[in-house]
């Protein structure tokens, strides 16, 4: 049978600056969506990417004594980029796309021309103001105390020949394209457009569609001198991305995933709903299935924003906590379609709620018990008991009601469905008491297996439907509790009673380890604090010195030596630290100490070859002198800190220098 197609983008972001938590969860959104759509069944293309050209990166690019390529590439494709950063946040995107790669540059030519060649685009003057930040034109009136409508800001007299769109020709279709069920959601915004868009005094405006006044954008080919507005480069992305007017991508991708959904969010759903179908139209291209405007996430009621410092680091987060952890946060706390305030103190409380008490315990306490009780594999001969019918009941029904919040993209909708089933599977432990059964298990082993059972079916189900959310833990969480292959489908979901009745558990570490509240709140505030210092930098800083670099001269003065360990013990009345005699080949004991012995017991490291910074000014911990540090390797697993020295080959002598 020919699969159903899905196709699904997120806007394409500005590398103006690094991306924050906000530009995350529109990827994690959609990325939980396309997810969704590959479970069952559908053959999905997922597309991201980013918006390179404009006035506010050439900007940005000259404060940074930059070119603008060079300052895109380095936000983009740099350390902790926009790259790195969706490969972190495990976004299964099929296509990446920037709007400085070739193939885009040539097709927004060809499809400038052919709107002019049609004579919807047509020379004029543009006078009015234009926002740079939302690279926007506005309109005396439009302003809002004379400032941004959107963001707020402020706004510039700009005053330029220009080429201009006939968005006024499509006015009336476009108007009811927007009454159309489903094309705009939620539905609240169509009001919103047609009366402050198109009902409004003068209608829809044309658009203005070149700029004159800097030059980082694509060139109008018959016309040097002007490039194109970046809005109608940007919006055509979501279809040359596909090979329209391009033959980078096979023709056929276009056919076949065109019209898609586009997810944005709710202060640009104003150029998603008005001005990419006129441009559609006026190409004569099918419209969107769907233009989804999703809300904010806020910071005390306000917008982030990095003059305020308040900007949530996304890395910051994922590395702490697990990048599943945040991913279902994000999902499941703030409904899609709405703001949603921002806290570590719900962040952290979700965690700790939802993941490790709720489906963590469950998870845990299921597969402990069928190996204390059972040996790790449950007899096939089982018995049904009174409490099952009600569990079952709930979870019978629970991949329609997930689904249908789906299909309405309401993933936190979704989520809730299933921690509805998950907690009531809880309550079932506490009804059935297995641990009283257990105590006679003569009598009761058939009715304790059935009541394991279903416990592990719910750990089952609801593996299955939270992997678009959390892809990494259900995989730990079905080997946890031996959920065959089989038994991972959509199908599988389909009723009750999937897991096989003899299945073998395999428990493991936690999946979702506590946190302590008042500890972790008190850390990032910390961490909050050091980054809002850090944050009052520019985006990047390439020359002389790029932020987070160091010189070559520094570097070079850093002395880095092999050191052998002469001996290693705990320092007391400290929980951390270790005191080290090291040979560090000057013939002198040298005493280094190190906050490690959460991981390390002292006695194992004695005899092997360090790397320690011998150059660094001694330091009092403890009341004792440190002399250099450690070099290690730290990283975080699933929310918990790892830690790893460096340890080097013991042929290396003590005192060789690195370089
Ligand atoms: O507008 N909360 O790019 P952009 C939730 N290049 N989502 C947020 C958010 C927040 N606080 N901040 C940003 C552009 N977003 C254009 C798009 S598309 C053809 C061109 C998300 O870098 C949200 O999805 O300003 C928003 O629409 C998008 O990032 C804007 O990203």
């Amino acid at each position: 049978m020919e699969k159903n197609t899905f196709y699904i983008t997120t806007p394409i972001y500005y590398p103006s600056d690094k991306l924050h938590i906000g530009h995350a969860y529109c990827t994690v959104a959609t990325d939980a969506l396309a997810r969704y759509h590959r479970l069952i069944g559908d053959e999905v293309l997922f597309l991201t990417g980013t918006d390179e050209h404009g006035q506010k990166i050439e900007n940005k690019a000259k404060e940074a004594g930059v070119t603008p390529q060079e300052f895109v590439d380095r936000i983009v494709t740099g350390p902790r980029g926009v790259l790195e950063l969706w490969k972190l946040m495990n976004i299964s995107n099929d296509r990446f796309i920037r709007t400085t790669d070739d193939y885009h540059v040539r097709s927004i030519q060809r499809i400038f021309r052919r709107m002019y060649d049609k004579g919807d685009i047509y020379k004029g003057k543009y006078v009015g103001k234009y926002c740079t930040p939302c690279e926007s034109f506005w309109t005396e009136s439009q302003l809002v105390d004379g400032r941004c409508p959107d963001c707020g800001g402020p706004v510039a007299d700009a005053e330029e020949e220009a080429y201009f769109f006939r968005a006024s020709k499509y006015a009336s279709e476009v108007r009811a394209l927007l009454l159309t069920p489903g094309f705009l959601e939620p539905a609240s915004r169509v009001n919103e457009m047609i009366n402050n868009f198109i009902d409004c005094e003068g209608g829809l405006q044309d658009l203005c569609v070149s700029r004159t006044s800097f030059t980082w954008g694509i060139p109008v080919d018959f016309d040097p001198g002007h490039v194109v507005y970046v809005w109608l480069d940007a919006l055509f992305n979501y279809v040359t991305a596909l090979g329209y007017c391009n033959d980078t991508w096979p023709a056929s991708d276009l056919e076949r995933f065109w019209p898609g959904v586009n997810i944005v969010g709710k202060e640009i759903v104003r150029f998603h709903s008005i001005y990419w179908p006129a441009f559609l139209m006026s190409v004569g291209l099918p419209l969107p299935k769907k233009i989804f405007g999703h809300g904010w996430l806020v910071i005390d009621g306000g917008k982030m924003s990095k003059s305020k410092g308040n900007v949530v680091d996304p890395y910051m987060l994922a590395e702490r906590y697990g990048v599943d952890a945040l991913r279902f946060f994000l999902l499941r706390t703030f409904p899609f379609g709405s703001d949603g305030n921002f806290s570590n103190e719900l962040l952290v409380n979700t965690i700790n709620n939802d993941l490790a008490n709720d489906l963590g315990n469950l998870v845990s306490r299921s597969t402990a018990m069928v190996e204390k009780y059972f040996g790790g594999t449950l007899p096939p001969e089982q018995a049904e008991g009174p409490e099952d019918a009600a569990l079952i009941q709930l979870a019978g029904g629970l991949r329609f009601r997930y689904a249908g919040a789906m299909d309405q993209f309401a993933p936190h909708r979704a989520l809730e469905e299933v921690f509805r089933v998950i907690q009531r599977a809880n309550k079932y432990i506490d009804e059935t008491a297995p641990w009283t059964l257990a105590k006679d298990m003569a009598a009761n082993a058939p009715r304790l297996a059935r009541v394991l059972y279903n416990l592990l079916e719910v750990c089952r189900m609801a593996g299955v439907l939270l992997t678009p959310f959390m892809p990494q833990s259900c995989e730990r969480l079905f080997a946890q509790t031996g959920t065959p292959d089989g038994a991972r489908t959509w199908d599988s979901v389909e009723r009750w009673g999937g897991m096989p009745a003899g299945v073998t558990v395999k428990k493991g570490e936690a999946l979702f380890p506590r946190i302590d509240v008042k500890k972790e709140l008190a850390e990032l505030d910390a961490l909050v604090e050091e980054m809002k210092k850090a944050a009052a930098g520019p985006a990047i800083e390439l020359e002389p010195q790029s932020a987070g670099q160091v010189d070559f001269d520094t570097f070079c003065r850093s002395d880095f030596r092999a050191v052998k360990v002469k001996a290693c013990e705990a320092v007391k009345k400290s929980d951390k630290l270790l005191r080290f005699t090291l040979d560090d080949g000057t013939g002198t004991d040298r005493q280094i100490l190190s906050g490690i012995h959460k991981f390390y017991e002292p006695e194992t490291l004695v005899g092997k070859t360090l790397l320690a910074i011998v150059n660094l000014p001694p330091r009092k911990m403890m009341g004792l002198e440190s002399c250099g540090m450690l070099i290690s390797a730290v990283h975080r697993l699933d929310g918990a800190e790892k830690l790893n020295l460096v340890i080097l080959d013991d042929a290396i002598p003590a005192g060789a220098k690195m370089c």
